[in-house]
């Protein structure tokens, strides 16, 4: 996709001019019913999470016109409650010299009542260039908002001489914070010698920006490191990145790019620092450049992009006019094995319109709307099993793998596999073409879209053995 300007008077007018792709988007049947997906066309990371007075303010990439016009944005959604969404206009265009290709992934910093925004102007030249090592510029810019919805001038804070001299034209997605009385700021990096990182920055007034480290493996992990997060849960503290290049294999890497967290040992000082095993985030087909923060309440929230670039799959809601979603959001805890885990966010409860409830040893056959979420419990460790989720989505666990196959309706997905040596919990959440199976309480996710029939959808477990009870809620 080329990416080109477009200002905001520029944007209405365009919209103004297509308001009935906007009506084929909102009625196509694959449309998601509880997630956040595009009003129309492209939709790809979030961006910006934060919370103000109550209010969840989640923008997100937007390329309304895709394939058309390949401007992108912050498009703008907000809500109370995780259950009924606001769609506003997009938040941030591309409208300075500086972002005239693109407002670019980032995040939000509030403190004193502001709420001030870091992302990446993306520049493209027109010319012969490789777009690696040259072709490019990679701006960090700063708006402010105290609202969310009016914001600032922008702020040209960094450019691509600002970062290190063995960097490429590949330095973005910012994500700022405070330890120890100071601002830090991380970016993901590719280095001229391909190998990705995450920079460290730190500011004493968020405005001016030193560079100060690198994080690294002690071996190189994959050429491009994107979407960087950093986050504390009591003393524990993790770094998310989505990492491209680590060759593939069928367990730990089974897809395209690679997306997960380190824990880190770092007090914000020296120049020491360790990184613990890298830990994927989930094992579906679907996820890529999630992004965290903490609400009011001070709940570490997770939304991810319900896709992967570069993954090939045939997309068949692009028919319908847009393409891409995110996920349900997620609280991030520390389980009891000092795992960073997932599970849905507890207002997602609202949700559910039926419960009906049942032994596994009976097991479990009923029609079903696409929209519900069911949960078998087990009692202990569970036997082989094989739950049908619709005609062609079926979940298996033998001799420890837990096997999940959409061949049949994942247009070009096909199956992925998890080792668990003990699995006593399965929550899974599905929507109209999406499904998230979270796994002993989101030690592992599978996050994947389905595009199966819709009509006369069954759910079938044969489970002779398992000894527990399943759960089950519809959401319409
Ligand atoms: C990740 C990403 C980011 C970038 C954005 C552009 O999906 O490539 O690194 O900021 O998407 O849309």
């Amino acid at each position: 996709m080329v990416k080109s300007p477009m200002k905001k008077d520029v944007y209405r007018k365009n919209f103004e001019e297509r308001k009935d792709w906007y009506q084929k988007a909102q009625k196509d049947s694959f449309r998601l019913k509880y997630h956040i997906q595009p009003p129309m066309g492209w939709l790809n990371d979030s961006n910006g999470l934060c919370q103000k007075d109550g209010v969840y303010h989640i923008y997100f990439q937007y390329c309304p016109f895709y394939p058309e016009l390949g401007s992108i944005f912050w498009g703008h959604m907000t809500t109370k409650d995780f259950l009924h969404y606001e769609e506003h206009e997009p938040a941030l265009y591309s409208d300075t010299k500086w972002d005239c290709n693109g407002p670019y992934s980032g995040s939000a910093y509030q403190e004193n009542g502001m709420i001030y925004f870091f992302y990446t102007g993306n520049v493209r030249y027109e010319g012969d260039y490789n777009y690696v090592t040259d072709g490019r510029e990679q701006n960090t810019i700063l708006v402010t908002s105290e609202d969310g919805f009016a914001f600032s001038g922008k702020q040209l804070l960094m450019k691509n001489e600002d970062y290190p001299a063995d960097m490429s034209r590949h330095v973005r997605d910012p994500q700022v914070f405070r330890e120890n009385g100071r601002y830090f700021m991380i970016q993901g990096a590719r280095s001229i010698q391909d190998e990705g990182s995450i920079l460290l920055f730190e500011s004493e007034d968020l405005i001016h920006w030193s560079y100060k480290l690198r994080f690294q493996p002690g071996k190189p992990f994959g050429y491009m490191w994107e979407c960087p997060n950093y986050l504390k849960i009591g003393e524990r503290k993790f770094l998310f990145t989505c990492p491209q290049g680590v060759p593939r294999d069928d367990y730990e890497f089974a897809n395209v790019y690679q997306c997960g967290w380190f824990s880190l040992d770092y007090d914000f000082k020296g120049e020491d620092y360790r990184l613990g095993e890298f830990h994927s985030l989930d094992r579906g087909f679907d996820f890529y450049a999630p992004q965290v923060f903490q609400d009011e309440a001070g709940r570490w929230i997770l939304l991810g992009w319900m896709a992967i670039p570069d993954s090939g799959y045939e997309e068949p809601t692009l028919a319908g006019g847009w393409i891409h979603a995110l996920t349900i959001p997620r609280e991030l805890y520390v389980n009891e094995a000092g795992l960073l885990c997932q599970r849905p966010l507890k207002e997602l409860e609202g949700l559910r319109k039926t419960a009906v409830k049942g032994t596994l040893r009976e097991g479990l056959n009923r029609e079903t709307s696409p929209c519900f979420e069911l949960k078998l419990l087990m009692d202990k460790a569970a036997g082989e099993f094989e739950l049908k989720l619709r005609e062609s989505a079926a979940l298996a666990y033998r001799d420890g793998v837990l096997r999940l196959d959409v061949t049949g309706c994942g247009s070009g997905r096909t199956v992925r596999r998890l080792k668990v040596e003990e699995l006593w919990k399965l929550q899974i959440f599905s929507d109209t073409s999406s499904l998230e199976i979270f796994v002993n309480d989101g030690a592992d996710v599978f996050t994947t879209r389905v595009y199966d029939s819709m009509e006369d959808l069954r759910i079938s477990l044969e489970a002779a053995e398992l000894l527990g009870d399943w759960e089950y809620y519809s959401f319409e």
